[in-house]
């Protein structure tokens, strides 16, 4: 059947990223000279480190123009597995790495090669934005798991059991995440690892885009690093965007078994090729430079204040509730009491008080919004009188 418009059933049922065309109209109303608060961000707001920008202009200066190899430069690819050994304790070799546009484009790669019309995807709900599309664009059928607020937005080992059928292909585990800043724990992943051993046809991504962002006791956790048996089952999906602040560059990257990501280098070869060449060498001087752990620690230290901030301020709102992020850099406020939707809350905060947050229905929750504290600490503090004044209106 041909739409109206001559579009494709495919992208018929598509909605556009909520998260980026909030911030569009936020940053179209700063344009009018308004001053608004936008707490509604995706990205670090700090810049990509000297040193790294420095890597890409030399390398652009010394003519690293040309096409290279879909899959990334060798050094990168071995620079991603070396990292993983040391990092995450993940035993990859380079073969088994594919750079690709983001981690978007990683995530894209990885619905289009595992999975079919028919195959289930189970998906804890408050989920990325992304994740549902992009299930749906490959004809797969996405099963909604709800996740409570009480235990911090993680999917438990019996809500896994009871959403499995024989059609589930795959699960998508996001830690730290986003939308909830939440930080899956050891015993919580290892209580996870035994339903997914018990399921031989099931696999799991693990998107761990956030895992350099993490506060407190927090530590981040690969789930393939448990045991030598769920390493072949995880497809792990990251990215250098919000460790180094390099949203713009477009680099993201998996690791997995081999037949996938062979899949996925023949996917991409027909699609973007390679990732921009001179861009790889930036990524590449953040793995590998001795600079780059202070710059990326120096963000950490003052998102966590930052985090600290926006908790405290928060304690002081009337209607609003919500579990202690422990990682990423969102905070996924509970707004049921004010009786509003998530949507109709945002453009009233929006219109009427010029503070930008993405209404949690982006992210399957209605109840909820999310703010970003990826600004400075005067628009924190300015954010949260502003939401104060609007609460209490209400
Ligand atoms: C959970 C999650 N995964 C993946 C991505 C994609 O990141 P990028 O394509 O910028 O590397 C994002 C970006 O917002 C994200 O929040």
């Amino acid at each position: 059947m041909v739409s109206a418009a001559g579009l494709s059933q495919r992208v018929a049922r598509l909605s556009p990223s909520a998260t980026l065309s909030i911030s569009a109209l936020a940053k179209a109303m700063r344009a009018e000279g308004l001053d608004v608060c936008i707490l509604s961000a995706g990205e670090p707001d700090f810049d990509t480190p000297e040193h790294i920008r420095a890597a890409a202009i030399r390398a652009l200066e010394e003519g690293k123009t040309r096409y290279g190899p879909t899959a990334g430069i060798p050094t990168l690819r071995q620079a991603v597995a070396d990292k993983l050994r040391r990092e995450n304790g993940l035993d990859y070799s380079p073969d088994q790495i594919l750079i690709s546009n983001g981690g978007k484009q990683t995530l894209f790669n990885l619905a289009m090669v595992l999975l079919d019309p028919g195959d289930e995807v189970i998906l804890p709900v408050p989920y990325w934005v992304s994740y549902p599309e992009m299930v749906a664009l490959a004809g797969a059928q996405v099963v909604r798991v709800q996740t409570q607020e009480a235990q911090g937005f993680k999917l438990t080992a019996d809500q896994l059991r009871q959403a499995l059928t024989p059609r589930s292909k795959l699960l998508i585990l996001n830690s730290p995440a986003n939308p909830t800043g939440a930080v899956y724990h050891r015993h919580e992943l290892e209580a996870l690892a035994e339903v997914i051993l018990s399921v031989p046809h099931l696999y799991v991504v693990c998107d761990e885009i956030y895992e350099k962002l993490v506060y407190g006791e927090a530590r981040h956790l690969s789930l393939g690093s448990l045991s030598p048996e769920l390493l072949p089952r995880t497809i792990l999906s990251s990215g250098f965007a919000k460790a180094y602040a390099m949203t713009g560059w477009r680099i993201g990257y998996l690791a997995g078994p081999k037949p996938i990501v062979e899949a996925a280098i023949s996917l991409q070869s027909h699609s973007t090729s390679n990732v921009c060449t001179f861009a790889q060498y930036g990524a590449l001087e953040a793995l590998t430079s001795p600079l780059s752990a202070p710059a990326v620690e120096k963000m950490r230290q003052e998102f966590w204040r930052r985090r600290d901030l926006m908790l405290e301020g928060i304690r002081t709102l009337p209607k609003v509730s919500c579990p202690e992020p422990e990682g990423a850099f969102y905070i996924f406020l509970n707004i049921s009491q004010t009786g509003l939707s998530s949507v109709e809350f945002c453009q009233r905060l929006l219109k009427e008080h010029h503070v930008a947050a993405v209404p949690g229905v982006a992210f399957g929750a209605d109840h909820c919004i999310r703010l970003s504290y990826a600004a400075d600490r005067v628009t924190l503090e300015k954010g949260l009188e502003r939401l104060h004044r609007f609460l209490s209106s209400l």
